[in-house]
């Protein structure tokens, strides 16, 4: 393993801001922390680079402990949200400052920061000062700045979070790029979920200071481990239903408005379990007929609302008294509209459940 916490926590007087985490990052990977606005992913990533130090547990380069060596000896190399560039120094010499601490002679270091600048795609502005770089420009000055020093691992903390919506899309797949091709093991920090999952290898979701769950981007989505992760990552709808049968591995269960069927893969369930559905509302079909095909499940309602975005068409749709969120793509198939009786179907492999069972309320 290129880098592992064990156990960290911090605390900030009473109050807990990283408990317990523990992961293990592969060489060449970008891991992503994510997770909404205080759960401690900026702790987290200045324990790493060591601005902090964690006050229990270890934080290990190489299988070697680096919790309490100095930032400039641990071999890591962090960019922050707002560009920490240095206003009054060119491009060069804001690239070069960490060559020139390293006492590199002049002619490596200009070959250094030329090469950087080409991995950058950013070859001519060496003159320039960072007031005359445009915001994403500034950005990539600053991820070369970091790793021209050949840092073992890399640290972004939301490094694109200052930039408007177009040319964060655009410098992500830039970044992502660049790691996979000088192969740089990197952690992310992000709350944008489609960033985190555009970008990384595997994701450690947190929250209120602890690592909920570590998955790739797919796991994190399609099999998430709580309802705080499912319904962090992507919208679904949610359902408590209790079962009334089980059959091999079919579940049958329902409450006042539906019956459903799930293929029971995860947790033990018995009858009489109350569990929480999570169905995405991709995964749900608006149909005129009911398919014949078998594994879906399928009701009768009506067109609540239809929302027509261009590329896709949502739907909000009455089926008793539960209200679903529906999203299709717009590829040609009908478009419903609001009032109209439909079926909508998905498949008994679709939905995601916790077990309930043992909640009080
Ligand atoms: N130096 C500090 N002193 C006291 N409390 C702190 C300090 N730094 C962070 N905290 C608290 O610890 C918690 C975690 O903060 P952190 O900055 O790690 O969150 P974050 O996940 O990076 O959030 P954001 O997405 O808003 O950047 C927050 O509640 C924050 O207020
Ligand atoms: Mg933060």
């Amino acid at each position: 393993m290129e880098l592992e916490l064990r156990g960290v926590s911090k605390y900030f007087e009473d109050f807990t801001a990283v408990e317990n985490v523990s992961f293990s990052i592969k060489k060449g990977e970008l891991f992503s922390l994510l997770g909404p606005s205080g759960c401690g992913k900026t702790t987290t990533l200045r324990m790493i680079a060591g601005f902090y130090a964690p006050d229990i547990g270890g934080i290990y380069l190489k299988g070697k402990e680096i919790t309490h060596q100095p930032l400039d000896r641990r071999g890591t190399a962090m960019v922050f949200q707002n560009y920490a560039l240095f206003p009054h120094m060119t491009v060069f010499e804001n690239i070069a400052f960490g060559l020139k601490m390293q006492k590199l002679d002049k002619s490596s270091i200009a070959k250094r920061v030329q090469d950087v600048l080409n991995l950058i795609q950013l070859p001519h502005i060496e003159t320039k000062y960072p007031r005359e770089l445009s915001g994403g420009m500034q950005q990539r000055v600053a991820i070369a700045r970091a790793i021209v020093i050949h840092p073992e691992v890399l640290l972004l903390d939301e490094p694109l979070s200052n930039l408007d919506a177009k040319l964060r899309e655009e410098l992500r797949m830039d970044i992502r790029k660049i790691q996979q091709k000088i192969g740089i093991t990197t952690v992310f920090v992000t709350h944008d979920i489609s960033e985190a999952f555009a970008m990384s290898d595997r994701i450690a979701v947190m929250q209120n200071g602890k690592v909920m769950q570590i998955g790739s981007p797919r796991e994190i989505y399609e099999q998430p481990v709580n309802e705080f992760v499912g319904a962090f990552v992507g919208k679904s709808n949610r359902f408590s239903v209790q079962i009334d049968d089980i059959t091999g591995d079919i579940a049958i269960a329902g409450n006042e408005s539906l019956q459903m069927r799930l293929r029971v893969k995860q947790l033990p369930v018995a009858r009489g379990d109350v569990l929480a559905v999570m169905v995405r509302p991709e995964r749900i079909s608006l149909i005129e007929t009911p398919s014949s095909r078998a594994g879906r499940n399928v009701h009768q309602g009506t067109v609540l609302h239809t929302y027509y975005l261009g590329n896709q068409n949502h739907y909000e749709v009455m089926v008793n008294n539960c209200k679903f969120t529906v999203e299709m793509a717009n590829n040609g198939s009908r478009i419903f509209e609001q009032g109209e009786k439909c079926y909508i179907e998905w498949g008994i492999e679709d939905s995601v459940y916790f077990n309930n069972a043992n909640r009080d309320c």
